[in-house]
């Protein structure tokens, strides 16, 4: 069978194929629009996932959709009449902002893809989550956690699934907490108070976590309070986003956390408001451990098995997800490379496949490499018409010349095979540079990522030499597969991995499988040859506001617009002209003074 899923109009929008039980390729539409969590419709994606496949539109079996979207609106008109009349006047808006098109999905995918309305299916918005994190897991029986903002009417679902190999597939969420209860909602609602953009940047707020402390637990008590059965509800009073799509959180919050911070003010953590932005976060995220430690350790003991399967946008936290593997009693945590919505796409179609059409299981491949392939042969092309030196090397010697350079101290952009699925880079389409001095991170702050100084960058190391400069907990290796969990940097590196700790000691960890990426893995192993130290800084191939780059032009326009030095696609190196720094002020002076001479004649 043949079966493509789809999600869409919320943020992050994308495609995946899966053909005969198996993911062949996935991809967001905003690696292909360019437009960064691009929500439309993703034409562009389902239609890549075709063309990859050698299929048409009419080869579909189904087109599966990851979430009910008139219950969504039933969510949406149910909570605008229980805030009547206060929401009469935000209503049309908040019809406008968050459904959209949504409600006539079959009408839109039927006319987009030309696919008869009755192929079209839908899942729950939860059992894509939850399908997403288990079915592409190697696990076979597994407790299944998901929790994000909010999809119909769950925000989080806990249950557990069996796959049997060549059998049936059962999954089974009997526990749903429904919104506004909402980890998500809570989080995105201090990102908004902090500041920061809704759904795009919650990983700045458990950075900037780090850096405070968690003084307000006893007001955090007052938004959520514990119920008995061991998870939480919010009070609503010191929320808006019930009602309103133009604001999450009342005055009554403000009075207990004080005034929000503006988003064009840079925080300052040397100032009082600094700091209490900064105590916020912590509290924030030691709230949100604490709460899906408590559900995950009751999980545990209802069910009884190692494996946790965790989905969602709110299994993107690594320094929860690092502490729901040390304390929830649950030997192994498996996150996807996309437990996002994007991710939706992929657990709708294999959701469809085992569960609705009853398919028999089959293993998929555990790597996120699912989208578009980069080119060698188009970055030359490029570079040679810009007019710069390319080279061509067979493997080991780009390796080993790659090494070189980052032994050097010079930022390497990397774009190799299929780009990743999923918001982070994890060596396809990655900057890497030396991890040893702060000065490092710096730069890349400001000349390539062009983003606050208190976000850290990440490592990349092989599986096998992780121990020896992180503390990984047993089970801290799968969690690090897609760099999904944060871990202590060992204290004895921290001076000399200085550009990828974190200001508490911590980092977000890739430990990395040989054959999940040879090349990346060989070129760690030559970096430490040269170094002692098989470490670099992981960062994702792109710079602030721009989506991670797909081809191999958009990785080169890239690399001329900000401090990248090299650039490598395939067998492909471009190197930035470097001039020599006393030659090259001479050089200036003299073609400035040239064309002063020149004009002045004129
Ligand atoms: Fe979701």
């Amino acid at each position: 069978m043949k079966i493509l899923g789809i999600s869409a109009h919320y943020h992050d929008s994308a495609a995946a194929l899966v053909v005969d039980g198996v993911p062949v390729c996935a991809v967001q539409e905003e690696r292909l629009s360019r437009r960064k969590n691009d929500a439309s419709f993703p034409a562009g994606a389902a239609e890549w996932c075709l063309d990859h496949a050698g299929l048409d539109s009419g080869d579909l079996d189904a087109v599966v959709f990851y979430e009910r979207s008139m219950l969504k609106f039933e969510r949406i008109l149910t909570c605008a009449l229980r805030a009547f009349p206060r929401s009469w006047r935000s209503f049309p808006t908040a019809i406008k902002n968050t459904l959209g098109e949504k409600v006539w999905v079959r009408g839109i995918i039927s006319s987009q893809l030309g696919v008869p309305r009755e192929k079209i299916f839908f899942t729950d918005h939860h059992a894509s989550h939850a399908a997403a994190a288990f079915l592409a897991s190697p696990s076979r029986r597994a407790a299944i956690l998901t929790a994000d903002g909010v999809g119909e009417w769950a925000t989080l679902t806990s249950g557990q699934g069996a796959r049997r190999p060549g059998g049936a597939t059962e999954i089974a969420l009997p526990r749903e907490l429904r919104f506004p209860h909402s980890l998500g909602m809570l989080y995105s609602t201090f990102t908004a108070f902090l500041g920061f953009a809704v759904n795009e940047d919650e990983y700045k707020v458990m950075g900037l976590a780090a850096y405070g402390r968690p003084t307000m637990l006893d007001r955090m008590q007052k938004v959520l309070r514990r119920t008995p059965d061991g998870a939480f509800a919010l009070a609503p009073d010191y929320f808006e986003f019930q009602t309103t799509a133009s604001r999450s959180y009342s005055s009554k919050f403000i009075d207990l956390f004080g005034p929000p911070r503006d988003p064009y003010d840079p925080i300052d953590l040397e100032s009082a408001d600094g700091r209490r932005f900064a105590d916020c976060a912590a509290s924030l995220q030691r709230v949100l451990e604490d709460v899906l430690v408590d559900i995950a350790r009751a999980l545990h003991r209802e069910i009884g098995l190692p494996d946790l399967c965790f989905g969602g946008g709110v299994a993107l936290n690594g320094v929860a997800n690092a502490r729901l593997l040390a304390e929830s009693g649950f030997e192994r945590v498996f996150v996807p490379p996309a437990p996002g919505d994007a991710g939706c796409a992929l657990g709708a179609a294999l959701y469809a496949d085992r569960i609705y059409f009853g398919n028999p299981d089959r293993d998929c491949p555990d790597h996120p490499f699912w989208g578009p392939s980069v080119d060698g042969a188009d970055l030359a092309k490029a570079a040679r018409e810009d007019g710069q030196p390319v080279e061509e090397l067979d493997d080991g010697a780009l390796i080993e010349r790659v090494a070189d350079e980052l032994a050097a101290g010079r930022i390497v952009g990397w774009m190799e095979g299929a780009c990743e699925f999923g918001p982070r880079a994890l060596g396809h389409r990655s900057i890497f540079a030396a991890p040893h001095a702060r000065e490092t991170r710096d730069r890349l702050n400001r000349h390539i990522k062009y983003r606050e100084e208190f976000r850290p960058f990440a490592p990349i190391v092989p599986i096998d030499a992780a121990d020896r400069y992180f503390d990984l907990p047993p089970g801290g290796a799968r969690l690090g597969r897609f760099m999904s969990g944060v871990f202590p940097v060992r204290p004895e590196w921290r001076s000399r991995l200085a550009a990828i700790t974190h200001v508490d000691g911590s980092a977000r960890v890739q430990a990395l499988e040989r054959g999940m990426a040879p090349r990346v893995h060989a070129l760690l192993e030559a970096y430490g040859r040269r170094t002692g130290v098989p470490v670099l800084l992981n960062t994702s191939f792109n710079v602030a506001g721009e989506p991670i780059v797909t081809r191999a032009l958009e990785g080169y326009s890239t690399f001329r617009r900000c401090g990248i030095d090299v650039l490598v696609a395939g067998p492909t190196l471009v190197m930035k002209r470097a001039v020599a720094p006393a030659a090259a002020s001479k050089e200036d002076v003299a073609w400035l003074s040239e064309g002063v001479a020149e004009s002045g004649g004129a």
